[in-house]
């Protein structure tokens, strides 16, 4: 079953490219250069063009591939976002009218937290779209819209092609949004749907990183401490990758926004210290920069993400993974592929259980 590879998680990570192509299937029109979700979504042009604010809710790494929608969706369809963890949003009263859409994401479907979310919000007349992965699961049956991930089953506790099939849902809706709200010109569609298409085939490409990354990893597995660093869409990937290196390696690992740390967390950071610096996205480039030569003053080991072409960031870190280039906002699609294979690695090294990490299940039916 595992396909001749040694644990879930990696056959699940190497299913990448296949997954994000599934995910895709049948919802391009590609001789026009548009989305087409009209199909699977009931929403009509008036309730799309009608919504004035979207939240997004789910828990784990389904938030963190949320986190990546908001700068998504906010960029595409310019409609204001806000994300929540679903055992937070059920509780905080949050302000919802029948001009909000309601976003839950859940691989499973059962995670009863986002269910309860999930219910919670159509109490208060709000549109419930779900993207999920399991076509009949509770979240599917009991939103008004669903839009499947393709990703197939996720046998791994730890989450890899579901995160990266919700991103692919992601932009597709984002695109699906902005073309019936008239917010993105069709050359712009255009050029991301060539972009997207492309993914699959980056996605492969970075696989091929693997041996750097379990170097890496075998190297400092044994550390008490990592630090995860990037700004804005860099920032939330950086959250996925210190989530699953604690989850499956049991390494304590920090995820922070580059700009933060010389509020507070600078202090830890010391020599030989890791850090995993992305530096993917052009607009804050230069800053980021600036974060890492901040932790190489320190004498951090920094192990920098960033794309292909980029002649810069060698100078300032110890090891760099280059992405292949795309538009900024899929990177993340790309971006946490390394970063995935180093939680596997690094849980191999330290001799766990890669795809039952302790304490943890599968799918979350208690609160
Ligand atoms: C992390 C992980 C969890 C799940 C979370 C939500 O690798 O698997 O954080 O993402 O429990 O699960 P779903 O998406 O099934 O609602």
């Amino acid at each position: 079953e595992k396909d001749g590879f040694d644990h879930y998680m990696l056959k699940e990570i190497y299913e990448q490219p296949r997954a994000y192509r599934e995910t895709l299937q049948n919802r391009i029109d590609h001789e026009n250069n548009k989305v087409d979700l009209s199909k699977e979504i009931s929403l009509t042009p008036e309730e799309i063009r009608s919504l004035d604010k979207i939240h997004i809710v789910a828990c784990g790494t389904a938030y963190h591939a949320g986190l990546v929608g908001k700068y998504v969706i906010e960029n595409l369809v310019r409609v204001p976002v806000e994300v929540d963890v679903a055992s937070e949003y059920r509780y905080r009263n949050p302000i919802i009218t029948d001009k909000t859409l309601v976003m839950v994401i859940s691989q499973s479907g059962e995670t009863a937290d986002t269910l309860a979310a999930l219910r919670e919000a159509q109490k208060r007349d709000a549109k419930v779209l779900a993207i999920t992965n399991v076509n009949g699961s509770s979240v599917a049956r009991d939103a008004d819209e669903v839009l499947l991930t393709h990703a197939g089953p996720e046998i791994a506790v730890a989450s890899t092609k579901a995160y990266t099939s919700q991103l692919i849902a992601i932009y597709l809706l984002g695109l699906y949004l902005a073309q019936i709200r008239g917010t993105q010109e069709d050359t712009v569609i255009a050029n991301y749907l060539q972009a997207i298409k492309e993914l699959p085939a980056q996605a492969d490409k970075l696989l091929e990183f693997a041996p750097t990354m379990k170097q890496f990893a075998e190297r400092y597995a044994h550390y008490e401490d990592l630090f995860f660093i990037g700004r804005s869409l860099d920032y939330a990937v950086s959250l996925e990758g210190s989530l699953k290196l604690k989850e499956i390696s049991y390494v304590h690992s920090e995820a922070y926004p580059a700009g933060e740390l010389k509020h507070g967390t600078l202090a830890l950071i010391t020599d030989g210290v890791p850090v995993i610096a992305l530096a993917t996205q052009e607009d804050i480039y230069d800053k980021m920069v600036s974060n890492i030569k901040e932790v190489k003053a320190r004498d951090a080991y920094v192990l920098g993400i960033g794309l292909e072409g980029d002649q810069e960031l060698a100078k300032s870190v110890d090891e760099v993974i280059a992405i292949p280039k795309t538009l900024p906002l899929l990177t993340p699609a790309l971006s946490v592929i390394p970063l995935q294979l180093l939680a596997y690695y690094a849980a191999l090294a330290r001799g766990n259980d890669v795809d039952k990490p302790r304490n943890l299940a599968k799918s979350v039916t208690v609160e």
